[in-house]
C-alpha cells in the first residue's frame, strides 16, 4: 500500500538508501543488552503462555535500551524467543512505533490525518519541519542527547475532537496552533518538559518505550493525570442532561446462534 506523503502531496517514494539491513545469522548479541535487560526479558516472557507472544513488548524493551530497534535488537529478540531474525524483522518493520534509526530524546508526532490536517496539522508539521531542519523520522540534534527531537507525521491519533493534536512521546498536546507547537518544541530543545494537555507528566522516548514493554519503574507517576477531556465527554454529558439512556443489557444475554461445524 502506498502511504500519502504530506511533504510532497504525493506517494512516498522508495528510499534511495537502505536505512536498515536485516541481520544475518548467527552473530553474537550486543553487550548493550545487559543483565538488567535480560532479567526484564525473562519477566516479560513469563507473562505469556507462549514465548513468541512476548515479541511486541520485547521490541519496545529493545527500543528502551537502544533508542531504536537495531539489527542487534532483532537478534536479541530472536534469541530470547527462539524465533528467526526474519520473523522478528517482519514484525518490527510492520509497526511504525518501532524505529529503525536512532531517535532523539523526544519523539514529536504531528497528526496530519484529514481532520487535523484541515484544522492546521499540515501547517504545524510544515513549520516544525522547517524549524528543526528535518523531515519525517529525522532527528534534530545528536540522537539520544538531551533536547534532541525526532519529528514524524502521524496518522489519526484518535483525538479528532481536540484537533489539531500532536504527541510528544505519545502524550497528547491538544488544540495546537503553529505558534503553540513551536513554543513546545523550543521548550523541549532547552531541556524542559512541558506538561501534556492530558495524561502523565512528560518523560522521554526511552522511558515510554520501557513502559510500553510493561515495565513501570514509577507506576504511580506513569498513570497520573486525566485521560479524558470535556470535548470527549460532551456526548455523554448531553445525554445525561437530557435523560437519554441506551437500553440496558439483559441480565441473561441472548444465546449465540448455533453455527454449523466447519467441514
Ligand atoms: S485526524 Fe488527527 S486525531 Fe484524528
Amino acid at each position: 500500500m502506498t502511504t500519502p506523503n504530506p511533504e510532497t502531496n504525493g506517494p512516498v517514494a522508495a528510499p534511495d538508501e537502505r536505512l536498515w539491513d536485516a541481520p544475518t545469522e548467527p552473530s553474537p548479541v550486543s553487550p548493550v543488552f545487559d543483565e538488567l535487560t535480560r532479567r526484564r526479558t525473562e519477566e516479560i516472557v513469563a507473562r505469556y503462555p507462549q514465548s513468541r507472544s512476548a515479541l511486541l513488548p520485547l521490541l519496545h524493551l529493545v527500543q528502551s535500551v537502544e533508542g531504536f530497534v537495531s539489527p542487534d535488537g532483532i537478534r536479541y529478540c530472536a534469541e530470547a524467543l527462539e524465533l528467526t531474525t526474519a520473523e522478528v524483522s517482519a514484525v518490527a518493520t510492520f509497526y511504525t512505533m518501532y524505529k529503525r534509526t536512532p531517535c532523539g530524546e523526544h519523539l514529536v508526532s504531528v497528526c496530519t490525518n484529514t481532520l487535523c490536517a484541515v484544522l492546521g496539522g499540515d501547517d504545524i508539521y510544515a513549520r516544525l519541519k522547517a524549524k528543526l531542519g528535518v523531515g519525517h523520522e529525522g532527528t534534530a540534534g545528536e540522537p539520544g542527547s538531551p533536547g534532541s527531537i525526532t519529528l514524524e507525521h502521524a496518522e489519526c491519533l484518535a483525538a479528532c475532537d481536540l484537533g489539531p493534536v500532536l504527541q510528544v512521546n505519545y502524550e497528547f498536546f491538544d488544540n495546537q496552533t503553529v505558534a503553540s507547537a513551536e513554543t513546545l518544541v523550543d521548550a523541549l530543545a532547552r531541556g524542559e518538559k512541558p506538561h501534556p494537555t492530558r495524561g502523565a507528566p512528560l518523560t522521554d522516548l526511552r522511558t515510554v518505550s520501557l513502559e510500553l514493554a510493561g515495565i513501570f519503574p514509577d507506576l504511580e507517576r506513569s498513570v497520573e493525570g486525566a485521560s479524558t477531556s470535556v470535548e470527549t465527554m460532551r456526548g455523554a454529558s448531553l445525554a445525561a442532561d437530557r435523560g437519554w439512556t441506551a437500553p440496558s443489557m439483559p441480565d441473561t444475554p441472548p444465546a449465540f446462534p448455533t453455527l454449523e461445524k466447519k467441514p
